[in-house]
């Protein structure tokens, strides 16, 4: 390995964000004890007890605040920034950023551009058209016979912006409910063929010529175990996954893997970060259900707990361009992530609950949405804790993350029950 600054450049840590994704990425960083400050723009309640929460909220304001801090190594957890060049502009200010370029980004802040690149290189995804109009869109669903369909609009949604349509009805719902929003056609909405099979996340940490696999993770997206109920941001995730056979992960390498990062470097397209590919594996094999130029929340939360690696060493050298190891260690121990959420998440998720996880019985919590008033803790969103039990093997860590949840009062939380359920034989 050629070029790596030596890790006593570092003249302090930044992780931006302030989800339990951002906790857990701060929480493996810390387990290395490193010797200059940790910050996190913005951070959490759970990050302060730990980190130096700064506050700055947009990448301008960051890249301001990070200017005579010398030579910052940074992580950058959300999609939001990266869509908006703060890796390229904090790189400008010669940081270390572990985060695609603002173009590269574009794998995930335009669904029309990933569909594009990915017919380019031939990798296996759901067919699909694209809409710049609602009349055209409607047409569209009025002569077509085949149902499902999915409907999704290009741009950043926060995870709003897809709906399975089971029928024309819920498709010509979808349209109505969008049209309040006159930039919602922008870039574009797609109808895409419904893949059936079963979803996974796979992550790779790429440098965007070589590339090394997390552990496998599965996260459940719906709000409660009814397959109708709404799609969230993320309920709870274990890994390893070992449902996954050796063909099936060698075909995922084969068929997607590869061609992405030879893709990405044959389009010249700066990757210094993580890519995160939704699969789902169909009876035809594995296809892209979508690109995150990031972390997965909550699967993150599961996969730094149980690998054990030097984060910061991984993260410094990913953010100069290289792999410290070309394959990562198998997990040695399993984790379950269990998210406790607000009364009324997704829609309308009630704030202002007061949280006490004292009485938790040791294990990780991840903080969400959380602040601290007078001391004691609230809710301020959606998702508020991620309850991670870790044990070696699944059924302990899911039987350990259950046991603090119980323990921890957080009155009119809504979690799920059957998290890791299905993953333990
Ligand atoms: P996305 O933001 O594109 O990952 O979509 C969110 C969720 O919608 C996915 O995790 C899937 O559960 C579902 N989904 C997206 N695209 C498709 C598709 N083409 N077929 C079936 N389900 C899909
Ligand atoms: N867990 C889904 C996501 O991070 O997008």
């Amino acid at each position: 390995m050629t070029g790596l600054l030596p890790q006593s450049k570092i003249s302090g840590i930044l992780v931006i964000g302030q989800g339990a994704r951002e906790h857990a990425i701060l929480w493996g960083i810390s387990q290395d004890a490193p010797s200059g400050p940790i910050y996190a723009a913005p951070g959490n309640a759970g990050i302060a007890d730990f980190a130096i929460c700064v506050p700055a909220y947009t990448p301008s304001d960051i890249a301001r605040w990070a200017e005579d801090k010398g030579c910052l190594l940074v992580v950058v957890g959300p999609e939001d920034p990266l869509a908006q060049g703060v890796a390229d502009m904090l790189r400008g200010q010669g940081h270390v950023v572990v985060g695609p370029s603002q173009q590269a980004a574009r794998l995930e802040s335009s669904k029309t551009f990933a569909k594009r690149f990915m017919n380019r290189y031939g990798i296996p995804t759901a067919s699909w058209k694209i809409f710049y109009n609602p009349d055209e869109l409607q047409k569209f669903l009025m002569t077509r016979e085949i149902w499902p369909l999915v409907l999704k609009q290009s741009r950043l949604a926060q995870g709003k912006g897809v709906v399975v349509a089971t029928d024309r009805d819920e498709g010509l719902e979808a349209i109505a409910r969008w049209s309040g929003d006159p930039h919602v056609y922008d870039d574009g909405i797609l109808a895409e063929e419904c893949l059936v099979g079963r979803e996974v996340s796979v992550h790779i940490l790429t440098n965007g010529k070589d590339y090394v696999w997390l552990p496998l993770a599965q996260d459940y997206k719906r709000l409660n175990a009814d397959p109708h109920s709404p799609n969230t941001g993320g309920m709870g995730a274990y890994a390893p996954v070992d449902w996954l056979s050796s063909q099936e992960r060698k075909k995922i390498d084969d068929t997607i893997l590869r061609p992405v990062v030879q893709a990405i470097a044959q389009e010249s397209l700066l990757y210094r970060g993580i890519l995160y590919v939704g699969l789902m594996m169909t009876s035809d094999g594995p296809k892209v259900l979508e690109f995150n130029v990031r972390l997965g929340d909550p699967e993150t939360e599961v996969m730094i707990p149980v690998l054990n690696i030097p984060w910061t060493a991984w993260w410094w050298a990913l953010g100069q361009g290289h792999l410290l190891e070309m394959r990562m260690p198998d997990p040695e121990k399993a984790a379950v992530a269990v998210v406790m959420a607000s009364e009324g998440y997704p829609r309308q998720p009630v704030t202002g609950q007061f949280v006490d996880i004292d009485s938790s019985p040791g294990g990780l919590v991840f903080h969400g949405a959380t602040v601290r008033d007078n001391g004691h803790l609230q809710a301020k969103g959606g998702r508020v804790l991620t309850v991670v039990g870790v044990g070696s093997q699944l059924d302990a860590a899911r039987e350990q993350s259950y046991r603090q949840v119980a323990a921890i009062r957080f009155p009119q939380s809504q979690y799920r029950d059957d998290i890791a359920r299905e993953g333990i034989h």
